[in-house]
């Protein structure tokens, strides 16, 4: 993006750009202080988009029944960053607007901060009080960093069980969440619902924020959300199951499917802690991929899966979307693309130089092979990478041309815990493992029975560990000498007393690539 650019969609953003961090001298809101009847911060507070220097801080307001009823619209609403937990230092202090526009959302881009170092940071809106979140800085870029630890999640239907690993997440001692994706789900499985879904499908703006205001009140994940920063991914169900850019399963005209796909983004938008929103100009359109360093230790891509990708090969003319496809052409077609030919020449520009200890790529669902043997050929899943072998070898081509060691990628969507050997010619012993992959289960959402999980786990020498029966999140724990990953999960987070434990733990240890088994 041209700096231009950046600066005009900065300023259309609803982004307040706190340019006078340290300073707390802020004009007091000019009306009386507003009296709530209930605490409008009910949907929490989040912090992400780590940098050495910045970060941005969330929250939005909801309001209750008899606060509504007084018609609000434009409000101020104050936050204050501290440099101790017990809120004594305050580091800096602004004051932002928001509107019904954007539903009440505020975004803070807090910049001038110290690297590696903790915040504590609280919004305010008359006599209400938001709680308490914690943040952290990146480290330096040039910084010796030991040890980086990450949360890595994705995959939470709400009405497929409790939000257990979001509170084990909170607790635990980490850097940065990291959620690959399907963080709300359009659809509902009344069949497995430990809980129910308030409202009906969502397609329109008004929809989605009722969806995100369900699943946003859930104290578990708002305590992984006050814990730690985020750094967020999406796949499908934030718009529709298995869309693939303006294409959704039953063939809705392009132009309906982009204008629910703006709906979703922007409602998405207003309840992450996300730099930057929509294009205002062209508001199906969403820049989420993004590039974070930690230190000489880590580069990390986040990669954007769903807006640009080819429609799946051999759809079924009834009901598109994800399918096992046999016998079918079109997946040789070196034009079809999983990032979009824009994301995947931005990406390989920066793998290809990268001098970090580790490259991670992290990316929405699974790159290693998941298909299986039939009495006329090989069976594929061809929403995954599966369904894009030319995209899938395009990316790890580029791992070996430019001789790179040290590439563990990083999946989600499955809802199966994975550790795999990635080679170029997948499953092939004679083709070097050239990159690590780790996919971790879902916070809930339920999984693929057992005999397919079996098949799949038998037809695929690649994949070294496959279980779809437990849900959860992984530990990933990069020092200079290896990346660990801890499989935490449970059988089934239906109540919210269940505990979880350690299913497996693997590393890849530096310059060998391939996980192996603790
Ligand atoms: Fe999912």
């Amino acid at each position: 993006m041209q700096r231009r650019e950046f600066n005009q969609r900065l300023k259309h953003s609803a982004i307040a750009l706190a340019l006078m961090p340290w300073l707390s001298a802020v004009a007091a809101p000019a009306d009386k202080p507003r009296v709530w009847r209930s605490n409008p911060f009910a949907l929490g507070v989040a912090s992400g988009r780590p940098r050495p220097d910045s970060v941005v801080l969330w929250t939005r307001l909801l309001f209750g029944e008899h606060d509504r009823a007084a018609g609000i619209d434009a409000l101020r609403v104050q936050l204050e960053v501290f440099a101790d937990a017990a809120l004594q230092r305050r580091v800096y202090q602004t004051e932002v607007a928001t509107n019904e526009a954007r539903a009440h959302s505020v975004h803070v881009h807090v910049q001038r901060l110290q690297p590696s170092t903790d915040y504590w940071y609280r919004f305010r809106q008359g006599n209400a009080l938001s709680t308490v979140g914690h943040t952290r800085t990146a480290p330096a870029l040039n910084a010796d960093v030991q040890e980086l630890r990450i949360a890595l999640s994705s995959c939470q239907h709400y009405e497929h069980g409790q939000y257990i690993a979001h509170a084990e997440i909170a607790k635990q001692q980490l850097d940065f969440v990291l959620f690959l994706g399907d963080y709300i789900y359009e659809s509902s499985n009344p069949q497995y619902a430990v809980r129910k879904h308030s409202s009906d499908e969502p397609k329109t703006l008004a929809q989605y924020r009722e969806r995100y205001e369900q699943y946003k009140r859930d104290p578990m994940l708002q305590a992984a959300h006050a814990a730690h920063p985020w750094v967020l991914m999406w796949d499908d169900h934030e718009v529709v199951n298995d869309y693939a850019n303006d294409q959704d399963r039953q063939y809705t005209d392009p132009q309906q499917v982009l204008k629910r796909r703006a709906a979703a983004y922007q409602a998405y938008f207003e309840h992450q802690p996300l730099l930057l929103g929509p294009d205002p100009d062209l508001p199906a359109n969403m820049r989420l991929y993004d590039q974070l360093s930690w230190g000489k230790l880590a580069d990390l891509w986040t990669l954007d899966c769903r807006q640009y990708r080819s429609p799946q090969a051999c759809r079924d003319p009834v009901r598109g979307g994800g399918r096992m496809v046999v016998q079918c052409d079109e997946l040789s077609d070196a034009r079809r693309s999983m990032l979009g030919l824009a994301q995947e020449r931005w990406l390989t520009q920066r793998l290809s130089p990268s001098t970090a200890q580790w490259k991670l790529v992290a990316q929405a669902t699974q790159i290693s092979s998941t298909s299986i043997p039939t009495p006329v050929g090989r069976s594929y899943w061809n929403d995954a990478w599966d369904g894009y072998p030319q995209a899938r070898q395009r990316l790890l081509q580029t791992v070996v041309d430019a001789k790179l060691n040290n590439v563990v990628t990083l999946g989600g969507d499955v809802h199966c815990n994975v550790a795999a050997n990635l080679r170029l010619e997948p499953n092939n012993p004679q083709s070097p493992i050239v990159a690590s992959e780790f996919v971790t289960t879902s916070i809930t959402s339920r999984g693929l029975g057992d005999k397919p999980a079996a098949l799949i786990r038998d037809s695929n020498a690649d994949l070294l560990h496959y279980r779809s029966d437990e849900r959860g999140y992984s530990l990933i724990t990069v020092t200079p000498t290896q990346v660990r990953c801890d499989f935490r999960t449970t059988k089934f987070p239906a109540g919210t007393e269940a505990e979880l434990k350690t299913q497996a733990s693997f590393m890849v240890k530096s310059g060998q690539a391939g996980p192996l088994l603790v």
